[in-house]
């Protein structure tokens, strides 16, 4: 059986006004650089897209996770975009490009990147998420709902192949250490880990079924440890199978309607609601948020991306989007106060410990 590769892989190359969302052109520009890459055989099939200020490659090709070939695309597509919006103007111009020269991966080089590979089914319904003014842990919740609890994904209960469960793989991004955890099994032991997204992650979905394999993949790239270090938070992006086996692409978005608080927002420094929105409204305006989430779905048949769909593009997520406003409007009234603003552990990586130095000697016995 023929195996196709899924990269999702994004950076902030540069956006307008400030971090509200990409430029068009620049977008168009990836997409003639994708189409050039295809014309050469280098990938199958690709959907440029943004989430708020991030562009987001979505690729399919034969070449397999960390090929070096396709982050080295993905990478130099990056670089050009950044020069490009360097002379444009345009605000943070190539603030995710952290390295020089690439080095083989673009993994721990600035940009996220989420990757599958899979055994084509018959009929392949794939999804994808990308999260703006958010950290990876964000995907936490959602990505718990649709595998693991029933009340979100009824075949959990009612359909024999999702019966069993799933494993996921969590990482600790201070540690940079990994663990596995089976539902529902171990639900509570994952749960005590995951419900702390600031230094749990989840990265991994898999079926327990060998014969369906990975479910699901989350990037956790920024946080991946550039250099051995935890570096901050970065807008992370998922790619999640459905249907036959996994979650129905209906128990999938379902995940999203809570609007789950997240930390991010405005200076990366704020919780506020998980809005799921539709690509037209993927810009961060509002104290640069609420933190927003788009949605896309395709089938995939021998690595073409078909029948794309703009998922929370749908009345059905208007309640869910006028919650997450009540919410934003709410907890924007705390102003500077927690639990509005971070607790001080995860300000650290901010611009406010320089702003309380100066006050260092004046402290008192
Ligand atoms: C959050 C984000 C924005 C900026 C804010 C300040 O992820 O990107 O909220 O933190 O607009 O940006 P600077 O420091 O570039 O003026
Ligand atoms: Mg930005
Ligand atoms: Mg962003």
């Amino acid at each position: 059986m023929v195996k196709t590769t899924i990269s999702l892989i994004k950076a902030d190359i540069g956006s307008s006004p400030g971090h509200v969302t990409v430029y068009e052109p620049l977008m168009v520009r990836a997409e003639e650089m994708m189409e050039k890459a295809k014309d050469e055989n280098l990938i199958f099939d690709f959907v440029v897209f943004n989430a708020g200020d991030d562009t987001e490659l979505l690729l399919t090709h034969d070449k397999g996770v960390d090929s070096e070939e396709i982050h080295k695309l993905a990478w130099d597509t990056f670089m050009i975009l950044g020069k490009e919006a360097r002379e444009i103007g345009l605000y943070g111009a190539g603030q995710d490009l952290l390295k020089d020269t690439f080095s083989g991966n673009i993994k721990g080089m600035g940009p996220g990147c989420a990757e599958l590979e899979i055994e084509e089914r018959p009929a392949e319904p794939l999804l994808f998420f990308a999260m703006d003014k958010t950290e990876p842990g964000a995907f936490n919740y959602p990505i718990f709902q649709m595998f693991a609890n029933p009340f979100n994904t009824a075949g959990l209960i009612i359909d024999s192949k999702l019966h069993a469960g799933f494993k996921f793989s969590v990482m600790d991004v201070y540690e940079a250490k990994f663990v596995d955890l089976v539902c529902p099994e171990e639900m509570y032991d994952l749960l005590a880990l995951i419900g702390a997204p600031g230094k749990y992650v989840t990265k991994y979905v898999d079926s327990k079924n060998p014969d369906l394999g990975r479910a699901a993949a989350i990037s956790t790239d920024k946080l991946a440890l550039i250099a051995g270090k935890y570096v901050g938070k970065d807008d992370p992006v998922a790619i999640v199978r459905s249907q036959s086996g996994f979650p129905a692409v209906g128990e999938i978005v379902e995940a999203f309607t809570l609007g789950h608080l997240v930390s991010g927002w405005m200076r990366g420094s704020h919780r506020g609601p998980l809005m799921p929105v539709s690509l037209d409204y993927s810009q961060c305006v509002r104290f640069d948020g609420p933190p927003r989430v788009v949605g896309l779905g395709f089938q995939l048949k021998n690595g073409q991306l078909i029948g794309g769909v703009d998922l929370f593009d749908d009345p059905s997520f208007d309640a869910t989007r006028d919650k997450c406003n009540e919410i934003a409007e709410y907890i924007r009234r705390h102003g500077p106060f927690e639990p509005s603003r971070l607790p001080l552990s995860e300000m650290e990586y901010t611009t406010l410990p320089a702003v309380l130095q100066k006050l260092e000697d004046r402290f008192r016995e």
